[in-house]
């Protein structure tokens, strides 16, 4: 892991799952962090890491946030509602475009208020997810958010150069984006999809996290999608 000493990062929707992860590698790579969403800060973040609330849905705290950050290097976003799965006859079009509030409108929000605090040679990774690609009936929603945010990133990759943009597209990861479950319903969900994957097994936050430090880290990566699924789009 290479020193990420004398870098600030920024990881909205870091304090939870794969965007947590993302913030404690970092923070472990020397890195000073700030993880920022919408929940009470959990209180075992490890001490380096310093939190701040917003709430990627509206764009006055968007702007506030980075107006009390300001220079940083690296902009993570992992934000993203917990949806459900339903075909377009059953769709909610108001829970539809909620969604794409978060997931897509944030992220586009976030870049585009972070644009004046980002360092030269700095980097924003978007996350997507796997069914972007991958039609499933049911999925209409979650895939078109997906697909938006990765051509998104690849338009801001040539737009804001030479500011790097990428995407990380998580496959199945067991974090609370599964929803409210018991922790026996949860591992019986984990082994089962599991199961189906080339590595027989699902992901894990630091799975991913790896992916954003190496994004972060390597200056010739650019309008790139990383898949982290375990071959689940295989
Ligand atoms: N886990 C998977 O299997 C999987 C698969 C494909 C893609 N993904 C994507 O990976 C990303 C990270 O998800 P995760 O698995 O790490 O789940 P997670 O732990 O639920 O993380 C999502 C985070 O987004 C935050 N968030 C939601 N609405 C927000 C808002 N309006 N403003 C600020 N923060 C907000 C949540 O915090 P609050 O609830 O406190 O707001 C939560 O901390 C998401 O974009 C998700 O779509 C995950």
């Amino acid at each position: 892991m290479k020193d990420m000493k004398d870098t600030t990062i920024v990881v909205i929707g870091g304090l939870s799952g794969i965007g947590r992860a993302t913030a404690e590698l970092a923070a472990a790579a020397g890195a000073r962090v700030i993880a920022a969403g919408r929940r009470t800060p959990p209180a075992d973040l490890p001490p380096s890491i310093t939190t701040a609330h917003v709430d990627i849905g509206d764009d006055a705290s968007v702007a506030r946030l980075f107006e009390g950050i300001g220079p940083f290097d690296h902009l993570v976003l992992t934000a993203g509602p917990v949806i459900g799965s339903a075909r377009l006859a059953d769709l909610d079009i108001d829970d539809a475009i909620a969604a794409f509030n978060i997931k897509f409108f944030g992220q586009m929000r976030a870049a585009r208020h972070a644009l004046g605090n980002i360092r030269r040679g700095g980097s924003i990774t978007l996350t997507s997810g796997l069914l972007a690609r991958k039609a499933a009936p049911g999925a209409l929603v979650k895939a078109s958010m997906n697909a938006a945010t990765e051509i998104m990133a690849k338009t801001l990759a040539k737009e804001l150069a030479p500011l790097r943009v990428n995407v990380v597209s998580p496959g199945m990861v067991e974090t609370g984006m599964w929803g409210e479950m018991s922790e026996a319903d949860r591992k019986a969900m984990a082994a089962r999809a599991g199961a189906n994957l080339p590595v027989g097994r699902v992901g894990q936050g630091q799975d991913l996290a790896q992916a954003y430090l190496m994004l972060m880290q390597n200056g010739f990566i650019t309008g790139s999608v990383v898949d982290v699924d375990g071959g689940g789009l295989l």
